[in-house]
């Protein structure tokens, strides 16, 4: 992965009502703590852009320094309510001068009152959850229920997961193998060969999006239907935005049901508005038998849920699936009051009604824009592929290029993800306004305009 200059640049100073830049960036006096990071911490914690935060609030990042961007990161798909909310702010202190911090799996009532409400505003059959801290950890409990539900309707040989190509599901190690990045796998060495990936049905990188699809590549795989335990995908693919069709989406449903498989949707990006709707498997007119969620469930605090059909949640035994820091009470806060926002302030409509607008500036700017292979994702998650123009080929180079200049102009965003490493996600908290979007999209058009020509040049 490359990285971005440490060394300050004169940038055009910016005043908008929504974005400040009054320094060299980064920040020179900002480079202390970076090079203290650095020196205490592994080479892959870099990458970002460096941008020291010092507060967010709503839908914007402050440094210390006097620089205020637009959040189009909403920290890695985490601040779906906004960042720093006091209604968050609140229950997070409210609870903490309670003086109950952490209780182990023992039972607490904010633990209760935040798995009734998940089971409120989900739909059957997911009607049990199970509280976790991080998604990868969902990822890891889902395998062992898919595991456990296959062994026992049919056999130690019903024990095959599988997941799509250029899917990410997470770092550790069931996750890393349920994911379809090559690269990220090399490590492991000896790969499980219960893990098997199909192709994932997005309609650019892969033109055939039919079911059958699916079906021809498990047979390529010599996968028997009846050995397959779980099925089991982003419920759109953070590397790229794109959603399956939805009748596929119903095919695979019936797939799973057909042969006692467990279709798995993992929501940790797609869940609690982000794609316009609460739930991103709504797009696809069904319900999977268990749903992951993380990231936008608290926008602040670690906390993470697998909801699931009641049989297949109950298959371990009382003590067999827990974590030490199951449904913290400090979190637990965090969490309701993030929900409550989304719910109240019907969030998921504002990702709707400003991702339109989003994706229809973005449409037009790839119309115009050769270097714009294509444009993916529904309401306020969006991904566009940087490509050599008239050709597929990812040009992270000019992709790394346009997220500089973004940041120089005052909308933060995170580094270039996907195939390639070319692909630009824009994902502000929910919270964004119509006229902070209109801004923020036309700075980012100006940093496309300067990166593309920039190539040309460099060519
Ligand atoms: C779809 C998806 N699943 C799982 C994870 C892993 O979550 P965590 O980083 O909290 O372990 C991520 C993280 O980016 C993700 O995007």
């Amino acid at each position: 992965m490359p990285e971005f200059s440490f060394t300050p640049r004169s940038v055009p100073r910016v005043e908008t009502p929504f974005r400040r830049i009054v320094t060299d960036l980064p920040a020179p006096a900002s480079l202390p703590i970076l090079e203290r990071l650095h020196a205490c911490e592994p080479v892959a914690m870099r990458g970002q852009p460096p941008v020291v935060w010092h507060r967010a609030d709503g839908f914007q990042v402050y440094d210390a320094w006097g620089n205020q961007w637009v959040d189009w990161s909403s920290g890695v798909l985490i601040a779906n309510a906004g960042h720093g909310r006091r209604e968050i702010v609140d229950a997070i202190s409210a609870q903490a001068s309670a003086h109950l911090l952490t209780n182990y799996c023992f039972p607490s009532e904010i633990r209760a009152r935040l798995v009734e409400k998940l089971v409120a505003i989900l739909p059957a059959p997911l009607k049990k959850v199970f509280l976790l801290t991080t998604g990868s950890e969902t990822v890891e409990t889902a395998i062992k229920l898919c595991r456990m539900h296959g062994v026992k309707s049919g056999g130690r040989s019903k024990n095959v997961i599988v997941s799509f190509d250029k899917s990410f599901h997470g770092r550790t190690l069931g996750a890393q193998q349920a994911g379809g990045i090559p690269a990220l796998k090399e490590w492991i060495v000896n790969l499980d060969a219960g893990f098997v990936q199909v192709p994932f049905p997005d309609g650019y990188r892969t033109p055939d999006t039919s079911f059958s699809a699916f079906e021809r590549s498990l047979r390529e795989q010599s996968i028997e239907p009846q050995n397959v335990a779980g099925v089991m995908l982003e419920t759109y693919q953070g590397g790229s935005a794109a959603f399956a069709p939805a009748s596929y989406m119903r095919d695979l449903r019936a797939w799973c049901s057909g042969h006692k498989a467990l279709l798995v949707c993992d929501e940790v990006q797609a869940g609690f508005g982000r794609t316009g709707k609460l739930w991103g498997f709504e797009h696809y007119g069904m319900v999977p038998d268990l749903a992951l969620f993380g990231k936008g469930i608290s926008s602040s605090l670690p906390l993470a849920a697998v909801a699931g059909r009641a049989d297949v949640m109950d298959l371990p035994p009382a003590g067999s699936m827990t974590s030490t820091h199951t449904g913290n009470p400090v979190c637990c806060a965090a969490a309701l009051a993030s929900i409550d926002l989304i719910l109240r302030e019907d969030l998921a409509g504002n990702s709707a009604r400003v991702g339109a607008v989003l994706h229809q500036k973005l449409c037009e700017l790839a119309s115009r824009t050769p270097q714009i292979g294509h444009v993916d994702g529904k309401g306020l998650v969006a991904g566009l592929v940087c490509v050599t123009p008239g050709t597929k080929e990812p040009d992270a180079a000019l992709a790394w290029d346009v997220v500089r200049r973004s940041v120089e102009k005052g909308v933060l965003m995170f580094s270039p993800v996907g195939y390639g490493g070319a692909t630009l996600k824009i994902c502000p908290p929910l919270v964004i306004t119509e006229a902070a979007m209109l801004d923020s999209l036309g700075a980012f058009e100006e940093a496309f305009a300067e990166a593309a020509r920039a190539r040309v040049v460099a060519a």
